[in-house]
């Protein structure tokens, strides 16, 4: 008997799947963030699971373990449309098909091309029922980085940058520490563990010698990443200490790699076919990154726009004014000479972090 055929029944379950996912952000790619519930014949709670790491089990195949018995006759919630095909591990529609559940409850179909409604017709052909749609658009958003990359073959760039109240990401004699209160940059901290890379440029590493890691939130740092195209990179930066956090210098044929002898053996170093964001972009969603962290200054964050690798901003902005005409700002000259021609962002939101004030927003809502 089908109790609840109606796609808003089943909203409440889905936003706890949705929960489910999430508690693995940062930590799945390449693959997608899904969570998944069992419910049995009554309606009732009885197996939940999350996909936690690449490799691990799949959420579905967590939640039906859970439940053991008590799934057969029951329903299968997931964010994602269950695998249909062997990976590293072996397809989900099997185990369904084996657990005896009658219905299975999807927000969204599997962008890959590998899956992509197959897994759905499987089980219809099987006799399940199979109810689609529910909070699609909220599970397309969670898992917008997966698809991207899906659809573009890059990983979704997130740029990253904190200011003034009048703009400024420094001083005109470069000072620029810190302009964002402590729990500002703990946030940051938090916005890198969900990130599978996080990027900056040589002028950054010689600068500001960062250290690029979320401290320790995740028990797999992202992947540091720069780009440099003189490879006039420092002999020794906490970078190039690759004990805790693995390190990836990128460079194009026109460096010379005289100098990478002067590099650590730490960090890997790739030659790209050209030192531009994209090229790099394309190298690190082969590396299975789904979503990077730009963390750079002004001119590759300008480069990175234009290239259009870069698909939110996550802005910090301190009450704070620092004045000075020659003071260094998030972004560089795109060389707009109207304003008919500038980009809009969309999507914006924004929330108060103690006295710093948080804006993220998009630059192109039809990426999601
Ligand atoms: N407030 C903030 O949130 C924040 C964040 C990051 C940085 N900063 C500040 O920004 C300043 C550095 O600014 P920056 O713009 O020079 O940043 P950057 O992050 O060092 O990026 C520029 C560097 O990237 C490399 N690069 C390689 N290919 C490139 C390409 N196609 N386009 C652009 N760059 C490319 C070059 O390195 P090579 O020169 O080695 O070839 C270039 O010097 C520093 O003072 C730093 O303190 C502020
Ligand atoms: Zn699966």
């Amino acid at each position: 008997m089908v109790i609840n055929s109606n796609i808003q029944d089943w909203v409440p379950w889905m936003r706890r799947v949705i929960r489910l996912a999430l508690l693995a952000d940062g930590q799945t790619s390449p693959n997608p963030l899904v969570g998944a519930v069992i419910l049995d014949s009554n309606n009732r709670i009885v197996g939940e699971g999350f996909h936690s790491f690449a490799g691990n089990p799949h959420a579905e195949i967590e939640a039906l373990s859970q439940a053991g018995p008590l799934a057969k006759g029951g329903t299968l919630l997931v964010n994602l449309e269950p695998c249909c095909h062997d990976g590293r591990t072996p397809p989900c529609t099997e185990a369904i098909l084996k657990s005896g559940v009658s219905r299975v409850v999807v927000a969204m179909n599997d962008p890959d091309p590998r899956v992509s409604g197959k897994g759905i017709d499987l089980l219809k052909k099987a006799g399940v029922e199979v109810i689609t749609g529910v909070l699609e658009d909220e599970a397309a958003f969670l898992n917008r980085a997966f698809i991207f990359r899906n659809k573009t073959g890059r990983p979704w760039g997130i740029l990253k940058w904190a200011m003034s109240f009048d703009g400024r990401i420094g001083l005109p004699n470069g000072a620029s520490k810190w302009i964002s209160q402590k729990s500002s940059r703990e946030r940051v901290h938090a916005l890198r563990a969900k990130c599978d890379a996080v990027i900056v440029g040589g002028e950054t590493v010689r600068i500001d010698n960062p250290l690029l890691t979320s401290r320790g939130i995740n028990k797999v740092e992202p992947l540091r990443v720069v780009l440099s195209s003189s490879l006039k990179l420092p002999i020794n930066a906490q970078l190039w200490n690759t004990e805790n956090a693995k390190t990836l210098i990128c460079y194009g044929p026109e460096s010379d790699v005289g100098l990478l002898k002067k590099l650590p053996n730490g960090p890997e170093k790739v030659l790209l076919d050209q030192s531009s964001p994209s090229k790099l972009l394309e190298l690190l969603a082969q590396k299975g990154c789904n979503k990077v962290l730009w963390e750079c200054g002004s001119s590759l964050a300008t480069s990175a726009i234009i290239e259009n690798c870069v698909q939110e901003i996550v802005c910090f902005v301190a009450p704070k004014l620092l004045g000075g005409v020659s003071a260094m700002t998030p972004l560089g000259d795109f060389g707009f000479t109207s304003l008919e021609h500038v980009i809009p962002v969309k999507k914006v939101s924004t929330y108060k972090n103690g006295n710093d004030f948080v804006f993220t927003m998009l630059l192109n809502d039809k990426d999601l």
